[in-house]
């Protein structure tokens, strides 16, 4: 892996599982980390575990909760406000399938189906605020964390009121975050504007 030591990298869910190896990993590459989770005590423990792996770490908590929209706004500010730059976001935060069968409905803090809510909503929120510095930051990258599990998305029963099972909520989320990850795509590619050696600037579309 590279030397990250000029890299800012935002890690959403970076307090357990997947998104704290990863945070682990990028650390020790020097790379500048934006934690986040939920719970600042989880937060401030990672913080604590991630500045004892090397010298000189250097790593920052955000606290957000992301059943919340209004947390989420407040997320994106707060970073915007703090960070110069960011080189990488890392769209991991997430909320597993649950037992098969489950079908106990959970609702988000804004009355939103939960996992469509913190899985996919809480992100595309937080992609689009963090956009202009990501943009200024270029070549920059935005990393959606996805699954295998997928299903198809119901337009007239989003919410899942009828036949709710938490597992199809889960692969309903992740394939409205890969729907989301191919917008961006065709949204961004457009902007890309390489340096190529002998022209001064070539734009692809
Ligand atoms: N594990 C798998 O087998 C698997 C397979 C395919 C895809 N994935 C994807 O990989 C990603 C990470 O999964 P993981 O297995 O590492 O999960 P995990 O161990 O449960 O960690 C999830 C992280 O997200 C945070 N989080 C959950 N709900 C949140 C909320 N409402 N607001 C803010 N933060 C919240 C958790 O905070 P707390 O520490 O407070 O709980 C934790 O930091 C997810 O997007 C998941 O869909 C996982």
């Amino acid at each position: 892996m590279e030397n990250l030591s000029q890299k800012v990298i935002l890690i959403t869910g970076s307090t357990d599982g997947l998104g704290k190896l990863v945070a682990q990993r990028l650390a020790a590459k020097g790379a500048t980390l934006l934690l986040h989770g939920r719970s600042p005590d989880k937060g401030l423990a990672t913080l604590d575990e991630i500045h004892r792996l090397a010298n000189n770490v250097r790593a920052q908590y955000y606290n957000a909760d992301l059943s919340s929209l209004k947390e989420v706004r407040e997320l994106g500010e707060k970073i915007i406000a703090d960070q110069k730059r960011l080189d990488v976001l890392i769209n991991n935060a997430g909320i597993g399938g649950g037992p098969r069968g489950n079908s106990k409905r959970e609702l988000s803090k804004d009355g939103i189906e939960l996992r469509f809510a913190v899985n996919y909503l809480s992100h595309f929120l937080l992609t689009y605020q963090l956009l202009p510095l990501l943009r200024a930051s270029a070549p920059s990258r935005i990393i959606n964390v996805s699954s295998i599990g997928q299903y198809p998305l119901d337009f007239k029963n989003l919410m899942l009121e009828k036949k709710y099972e938490s597992f199809r909520a889960y692969r309903q989320s992740k394939l409205a975050q890969i729907m989301f990850t191919m917008d961006l795509y065709v949204l961004l590619f457009a902007c890309v504007v390489y340096k190529i050696p002998g022209l001064p600037y070539a734009a692809f579309f």
